[in-house]
């Protein structure tokens, strides 16, 4: 599995209209979690649609150094098909070097949740983004059966993990809504006997909760009335430890939070349509496609369907004329990597968007609350960070000079940035356009064969 570091100064300029049909790449969080689940059955998981993006290539790499074994080939449709044969709950072994977790938050903190099962010393590492991200708030859960995590200051990697000897079942109340955290402690806890519990503030995405249903594994969710113990809208979720689990097939959707970012592109350019086969609609990952939609947004839904436990469906989409609205802070963990694109929208729309509850977006690949700010008012867009909200000022990008935003490592603000150059009278560029080979790889020819102008260039051509 291979991964690539070098930067990549990229421009972006005004796109007449988009239009055909694209195949956006698989969904990253399940493709970790198919990765995941396959190298803890025993016999052979077949995935379709798995995201070749590095962050899910660092979760392969990691599960072979466990001693799963991960192939990859090409299907009778000439398309790639990943195999993955599992060692079993409780199967890996030591893995033989530190283990780096390039850009992936989720890989860093889901393998966190399963190494803390393993009574064998790891450790972890990433890229700088990586780095500077808070690793505590799954160490501190995943420390009560008695793993131990030695970690930098704040909490930081590179961290080693020396997992417990007698995995238990767990009882966690997050304080946050954040699958990473909800899935380390439900990957820790399937290694041990009895049942495994974790409550969050309101629910974030269940594609662990999914994906487990589907290996067959004993999953109950309840989200609490009015009344609550903890309050009401608190979402529990509880599984039954060291299931026996086989390998399955697993035909991985179009994320869409990478659909995300043609969506948007679609809803600006003028003239634009497009039609977006097989993306993942789940409800706790459209919270952007239900924004955009009370902002005047045409996104049609067609075919709706089932894949793997995950609802999916074609999308189809027409430039539309969008409103600011008020996006309140219930909204934020259904779209929480989607607000940088939300923020590009907004800054075309008619009047003024504001986003609330967006703490968690300061934790992210980079700041990206204050990457947002930043970057769109050096676009000629006003936009005030303020707290935990966003407020941005549509009416278009008034800039009359070319800009290069600088990206920190960060996929979705290099994305963002990119689609606004569609729309902008002068180029966009990012100082780095490497990131998105994370999660999106292809975008800029995606793009321009709908019609856009992406264009890598030398660093000392950048304006
Ligand atoms: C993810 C969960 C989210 C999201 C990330 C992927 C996952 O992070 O931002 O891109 O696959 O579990 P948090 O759990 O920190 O909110």
């Amino acid at each position: 599995m291979s991964h690539s570091a070098i930067s990549q100064p990229t421009v972006s300029s005004k796109a007449k209209s988009l239009t055909g049909q694209a195949f956006v790449p698989g969904d990253k969080s399940i493709s970790h979690r198919a990765l995941i689940m396959g190298a803890l059955a025993v016999g052979e998981t077949t995935i379709t649609g798995l995201l070749t993006g590095e962050d899910v290539l660092r979760t392969a790499t990691v599960m072979q150094a466990l001693g799963a074994k991960v192939e990859q080939r090409t299907g009778a449709d000439g398309k790639p098909t990943f195999h993955v044969w599992g060692r079993g709950i409780g199967g890996f072994s030591e893995p033989a070097d530190v283990l780096d977790m390039g850009n992936s938050g989720t890989s860093a903190r889901l393998i966190a949740g399963l190494l803390s099962a393993y009574p064998f010393t790891s450790f972890m590492t990433g890229d700088a983004s990586l780095r500077r991200r808070p690793m505590d708030r799954v160490t501190k859960p995943l420390s009560q059966t008695g793993a131990k995590f030695v970690t930098r200051a704040g909490g930081r990697l590179p961290m080693a993990v020396t997992g417990t000897p007698m995995p238990m079942a767990l009882h966690y109340d997050s304080p946050i809504a954040s699958a990473q955290v909800k899935s380390a402690v439900l990957l820790a806890g399937l290694h041990g006997p009895g049942l495994t519990t974790v409550t969050e503030p309101a629910a974030s995405r269940d594609h662990t909760e999914r994906m487990f249903r589907h290996f067959g594994v004993d999953v109950r969710t309840e989200t609490a009335s009015e009344g609550g113990k903890n309050g009401p809208g608190r979402y529990k979720v509880t599984v039954l430890g060291q299931p026996e689990l086989s390998g399955r097939a697993i035909n991985v959707p179009a994320d869409p939070s990478s659909a995300a970012f043609l969506v948007v592109s679609a809803l600006l350019v003028p003239g634009s349509k497009l039609f977006l086969p097989n993306v993942g609609i789940n409800p706790l990952r459209i919270g952007l496609f239900d924004t955009l939609q009370e902002m005047g947004a045409d996104i049609v839904y067609k075919n709706k369907r089932e894949e793997a436990g995950e609802p999916v469906a074609d999308l189809e989409v027409r430039a539309s004329r969008l409103k600011g609205i008020c996006v309140p802070a219930a909204r934020a963990p259904s779209m929480i990597d989607e607000y940088p694109i939300l923020a590009v929208a907004a800054a075309c729309a008619d009047g003024e968007t504001r986003m609330e509850g967006l703490a968690e977006l300061k934790v992210k690949e980079s700041d990206r609350l204050a990457a947002m700010s930043q970057g769109l008012q050096a676009c000629g867009v006003s936009a005030v960070a303020e707290g935990d909200s966003l407020t941005v000022c549509g009416g278009g990008p008034k800039g009359n000079a070319p800009v290069t935003i600088p990206v920190n490592l960060d996929h979705r603000i290099a994305m963002a940035f990119l689609v606004l150059g569609m729309v902008a009278e002068r180029p966009i560029a990012v100082d780095d356009a490497s990131a998105i080979n994370t999660s999106f790889p292809g975008f800029a020819d995606i793009m321009n064969g709908l019609g856009a102008t992406i264009e890598a260039v030398n660093r000392k051509d950048l304006p």
